[in-house]
C-alpha cells in the first residue's frame, strides 16, 4: 500500500515548518491526515508551495490543506489565510482534473482577507523598487494583502456575497491602490473594472463553501473529531521572530495556529516541528550556514531543491541548531519530524552548526538584535556520513547506526521527541519513529 504502517495516537497536532519554510510539510501533513479527520490551514497564502507525492504522482499544492488528497477528510483555512480567489480556482480545477473532489469536504472562513490582482502589482513594483536590497518575495501579493488586513481595509471572503460593501471597498481601493501603482512604475497594470465582474463570477462557487470556521471545529472537537493544524513557511519566516525583515508577513509559528482559525489552546494536544536534515531558504537574507560551494550545490541537486511556486534555485546549507533552538521554543515543539535524511546518504562528513561566535563570544541562541545574523560565524560539530541509502526505509533499526546517531543528537540538542523521519518523498517512504 501507499502508506506506512504504524498507528499514531489520535491526537489534535499543530504542524510547523522550523527553518526558513520548504521543511516537507506538505508530505508529513499529508501523512498524518490519515489519522485525522480535519485539516486546517491557518496562515500564508499561495507563497507557500507544497508537494505531495501519492502514487507516484505528485501534487503541488498552495492553498488547500494537503489532507485534500484523502478522500473524506474535511479541509478547512481559516481566517489568518490571505487568499488568492483566482489561484483557489486554479487549484480546484487542478484537483478535479485528477479526479479530486472538494463538494462539502472543503470549507473557508467567512473572516478570510482576499488577495487581489493590486497586491501581487504592488508586491511586484515594491520589489522593482527596492532592487538589489529585494526580499525576494514570492511577488504573489502577501505582504500587501496582509496589511490591508492591519490596516482595516482588506476585502474578506463575505464581503463577495455583499454588493453594496463590496463595490464600496473596490471603490477605495481603486483610488488609494491606483495612487500608489502610479508610483510604482514597475508594477503591472491592474484592470479595477474586471476585478468587480471577475468577483462576483466567483460567488456561486465561493457561496457554499463559506462558514465559521471557529465554530466549526469547536463542534468537530466536542464531537470526538481528531484536527491537524497546518501551518505554511517555517519559524524563521515569522514576521514577529523571524529574520525580519527578511520574512513573510504572518504568524508562521503556533500563536498563528490559534489566531488563524479562531481556536483556544484546549484544541491542542501537540506540537510537530518539521525540520529537513539541512537547510534551505529562497529569497534574500542571512543564512549563516549556507554553503556557496560545490558542497552546496550538491546539496540543491540532490534535494531538488527548486521552488515550488517560482522555480527558484533554493540556497541550501547545512542544519542549523541556533535556528532550531530558537524555532522549537518560539512554537513550543514537542515533537519533530526530520526529512530529507536519504538526501545526506553519499556525503562523507556532515556538518551541523552548533553555536555561533559573535564578537569573540560564543551564542547558542540567536543574537538578541536578530538583524546582526549576517555577523555571526558558525561553529560546527562534524559528523561522519554513513555512506549508504536510507532512501524507503521504513524501520528505524534498518537505518544506519551513524544515521541515528545523527538523528539522536539533534533530538537531544532539541530537547524534543521524533515523530518520524522521512526518507523519501512518497507516504510509505517514512519511518514511523
Ligand atoms: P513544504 O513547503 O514544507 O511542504 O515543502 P516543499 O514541498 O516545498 O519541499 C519539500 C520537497 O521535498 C518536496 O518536493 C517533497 O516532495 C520532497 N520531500 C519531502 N520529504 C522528502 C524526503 O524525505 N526525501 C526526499 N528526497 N524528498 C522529500
Ligand atoms: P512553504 O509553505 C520558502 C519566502 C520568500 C521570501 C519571503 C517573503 O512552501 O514552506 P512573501 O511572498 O511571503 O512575502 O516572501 O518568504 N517564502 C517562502 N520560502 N517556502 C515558503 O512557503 C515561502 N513562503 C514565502 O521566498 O524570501
Ligand atoms: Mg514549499
Amino acid at each position: 500500500m501507499d502508506s506506512p504502517s504504524g498507528k499514531l495516537t489520535r491526537k489534535n497536532r499543530i504542524i510547523v515548518g522550523c527553518q526558513w519554510g520548504d521543511e516537507g510539510k506538505g508530505k508529513v501533513v499529508d501523512l498524518l491526515s490519515r489519522d485525522a479527520d480535519i485539516v486546517a490551514r491557518f496562515q500564508g497564502g499561495n507563497n507557500a508551495g507544497h508537494t505531495v507525492v501519492v502514487g507516484g504522482t505528485k501534487y503541488a499544492l498552495r492553498l488547500i490543506p494537503s489532507g485534500i488528497l484523502h478522500p473524506g477528510k474535511i479541509c478547512v483555512i481559516g481566517n489568518g489565510v490571505v487568499l488568492d480567489p483566482f489561484v483557489f480556482m486554479e487549484e480546484l480545477a487542478m484537483l478535479k482534473k485528477s479526479g479530486i473532489g472538494t463538494t462539502d469536504r472543503l470549507f473557508v472562513s467567512a473572516a478570510t482577507n482576499l488577495v487581489l490582482p493590486y497586491h501581487c502589482a504592488i508586491d511586484q513594483g515594491e520589489e522593482a523598487e527596492r532592487g538589489n536590497g529585494g526580499i525576494g518575495t514570492t511577488g504573489r501579493g502577501i505582504g500587501p494583502a496582509y496589511q490591508d488586513k492591519v490596516r482595516r481595509s482588506g476585502i474578506r471572503l463575505a464581503d463577495l456575497f455583499d454588493d453594496g460593501r463590496l463595490k464600496a471597498k473596490l471603490d477605495i481601493h481603486r483610488r488609494t491602490k491606483g495612487r500608489l501603482l502610479d508610483g510604482l512604475p514597475g508594477a503591472p497594470k491592474v484592470d479595477f473594472d474586471k476585478l468587480y465582474t471577475d468577483l462576483i463570477s466567483l460567488r456561486d462557487v465561493l457561496r457554499p463553501m463559506m462558514i465559521d470556521v471557529s465554530l466549526m471545529l469547536e463542534e468537530a472537537h466536542k464531537g470526538g473529531a481528531v484536527i491537524l493544524f497546518e501551518g505554511a513557511q517555517g519559524g524563521m519566516l515569522d514576521v514577529d521572530l523571524g529574520t525580519y525583515p527578511y520574512c513573510t508577513s504572518s504568524n508562521t509559528t503556533v500563536g498563528g495556529a490559534l489566531t488563524g482559525l479562531g481556536v483556544g489552546p484546549n484544541l491542542v494536544d501537540e506540537v510537530v516541528g518539521v525540520v529537513k536534515a539541512y537547510t534551505t531558504r529562497v529569497g534574500a537574507g542571512p543564512f549563516p550556514t549556507e554553503l556557496n560551494d560545490r558542497t552546496g550545490e550538491i546539496l540543491r541537486d540532490r534535494g531538488g531543491e527548486y521552488g515550488t511556486v517560482t522555480g527558484r534555485p533554493r540556497r541550501t546549507g547545512w542544519l542549523d541548531l541556533v535556528l532550531l533552538r530558537h524555532t522549537c521554543r518560539i512554537s513550543g515543539v514537542e515533537k519533530v519530524a526530520i526529512t530529507k535524511m536519504d538526501v545526506l546518504d553519499d556525503f562523507a562528513e556532515i556538518k551541523v552548526a552548533t553555536g555561533y561566535e559573535l564578537d569573540g563570544k560564543v551564542l547558542d541562541n540567536v543574537p538578541v538584535d536578530i538583524a546582526r545574523l549576517p555577523d555571526c560565524r558558525p561553529i560546527y560539530r562534524s559528523f561522519e556520513g554513513w555512506k549508504s541509502s536510507t532512501v524507503g526505509i521504513t524501520s528505524y533499526t534498518e537505518l544506519p547506526q551513524k544515521a541515528r546517531e545523527f538523528v539522536g543528537f539533534i533530538c537531544r540538542e532539541l530537547n524534543v521527541g521524533m515523530l518520524l523521519l522521512s526518507t523519501g518523498p512518497a507516504r510509505d517512504q517514512t519511518v514511523m519513529v
